[in-house]
């Protein structure tokens, strides 16, 4: 039953970027559930559904994000330019909130997304707390937070002669790991990272997408730096809510996902998905179908629209690939990913390692094999092989078919190094379910964070 402690609101401010998208909205369905009136401000640009939210209040921003501007590969650009174009419109919109609300139900706080950076200035000249959700984890936060540090020591910006170096401030990361993005403005890049950094440092407390046992050493190295209170309170979409959470997707799942599944035995699929920003070429496109092919594993593969470079979807994809597989692969462009890695048909999650997918595939007990594109992917993929050693990474440089089919098979088959990483696997998975459970550290850490929320009343 839903905890009766009416009569506060918060204002939630999601990015509107599907990775961060997802994690906002189930923390707003554990606040609702927790007693809180939830208003979510959001772009026009990428808004989530309203009416698979029935419970909470809605605003639309008139963002200005023109169609160019939003289709544009460059994410540095988007989000610089996000934090411009936001800003006048969401204090607008605060301020009419904050004063509407007065009588009725008063504002507690603004929760936003870590990245829309500018709001720390606005929740101060409104004298409103600010509480900062960052959607990747806390290890890749760590080195975010290093970067003056990995500037100072000549690690950034990266040196193509030094990938294999390692960086020995932030063991077992490698220079080649560093969670740089590919961009046509490297400075604007340092520049939304160090505000970030610092208005989050500025914010009245972080909420995290994770848990203790899964990052307890930089959640800790974390507290250390920041003066601000914690709260790691994740998997979130794994909260044990009385309605059940609807899908926040931008793109409609193909629902051919599951029936087909049904079809294989168990633990035998590979599901292959690249998140929904990463972009590929056609060579490597075609090194994927190849290595898939190969590997004589079934696999489910997202081919989301836009995956791959030039091409509308799947054009590069020589004729009659699928079919000469007599059904063992299926593609869709988007698929219901949660309900996939729940699968019993589901042996592995090849990967990109956005967080949202990592913390996904540990919560279902599903290995993976990581080949990370940009920014924290590359920090996360690290963490999964050679810290909670529950995947195999295919190194940068070897998408080719031979290494693909290769990697798949040691991970698949009954090898020692596929059955080793399947047992780690399956107990980080337990791990996640204990910390939700009453006296588990995300259980108790949502409640200080509801405690938080009511000592901010001013
Ligand atoms: C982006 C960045 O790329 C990533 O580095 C950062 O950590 C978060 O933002 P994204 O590419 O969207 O992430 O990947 P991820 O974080 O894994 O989030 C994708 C979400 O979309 C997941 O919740 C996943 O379940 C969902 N998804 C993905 C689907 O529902 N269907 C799909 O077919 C693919």
């Amino acid at each position: 039953m839903m905890e009766q402690r009416k009569g506060r609101r918060l204002i939630l401010f999601p990015l509107p970027l599907q990775g961060h998208i997802n994690p906002m909205l189930d923390l707003a369905n554990i606040l609702h559930y927790k007693g809180f009136s939830i208003t979510l401000i959001h772009t026009n640009f990428n808004s989530p559904n309203p009416s698979n939210y029935p419970h909470f209040t809605f605003h639309s921003l008139q963002d200005g994000i023109s169609a160019t501007e939003a289709s544009t590969n460059d994410v540095v650009s988007l989000l610089s330019l996000l934090n411009i174009k936001c800003a006048e419109p969401f204090k607008d919109c605060v301020r009419s909130l904050v004063s509407d609300d007065v009588s009725q139900e008063p504002v507690s706080c603004l929760i936003s997304d870590a990245i829309f950076h500018f709001t720390q200035a606005v929740a101060e000249s409104l004298k409103l707390p600010r509480i900062v959700l960052r959607t990747g984890g806390a290890s890749s936060f760590v080195v975010f937070a290093a970067f003056p540090l990995l500037r100072e020591k000549g690690y950034l910006p990266i040196q193509e002669t030094r990938l294999e170096d390692p960086v020995v401030e932030l063991p077992p990361l490698k220079v080649k790991d560093l969670p740089v993005i590919n961009t046509l403005n490297p400075d604007t890049f340092h520049q939304l990272v160090e505000n970030v950094v610092s208005a989050t440092k500025a914010s009245s407390g972080l909420i995290w997408n994770t848990f203790e046992d899964l990052e307890q050493s930089s959640l800790a190295s974390l507290s250390q730096q920041f003066s601000i209170p914690m709260f790691p309170i994740g998997p979130f979409h794994k909260h044990n809510l009385a309605i059940p959470s609807r899908s926040s997707s931008l793109l409609a799942e193909d629902q051919t996902s599951i029936p087909w599944l049904n079809t294989k035995p168990p633990k035998s699929v590979v599901y292959v998905s690249f998140g929904s920003i990463a972009a590929i070429s056609e060579r490597e496109f075609l090194e994927i179908a190849w290595g898939l092919a190969k590997s004589e594993q079934p696999f489910l593969w997202v081919v989301r629209p836009g995956l791959v470079h030039g091409a509308e979807w799947l054009e590069p994809l020589p004729s009659g690939f699928l079919e000469s597989l007599s059904g063992r692969g299926h593609i869709v462009k988007w698929a219901p990913q949660q309900e996939v890695l729940a699968h019993e048909a589901v042996g592995a999650f090849w990967s990109h390692n956005g967080w949202n997918s990592t913390l996904e595939s540990v919560c279902e007990g599903v290995p993976m094999i990581c080949s990370p594109c940009f920014s924290d992917q590359k920090v996360n993929a690290r963490f999964v092989s050679q810290v909670w050693k529950v995947g195999l990474q295919l190194e940068s440089g070897k998408l080719e078919r031979g290494e693909i089919e290769k990697i798949i098979r040691k991970l698949m088959t009954r090898e020692k190094d596929g059955d080793e990483i399947r047992v780690r696997v399956s107990e980080l998975q337990d791990k996640a379910d204990n910390c939700l459970k009453q006296g588990g550290t995300s259980y108790e850490s949502l409640e200080s964070l509801v405690s938080h929320i009511f000592s901010l009343e001013t």
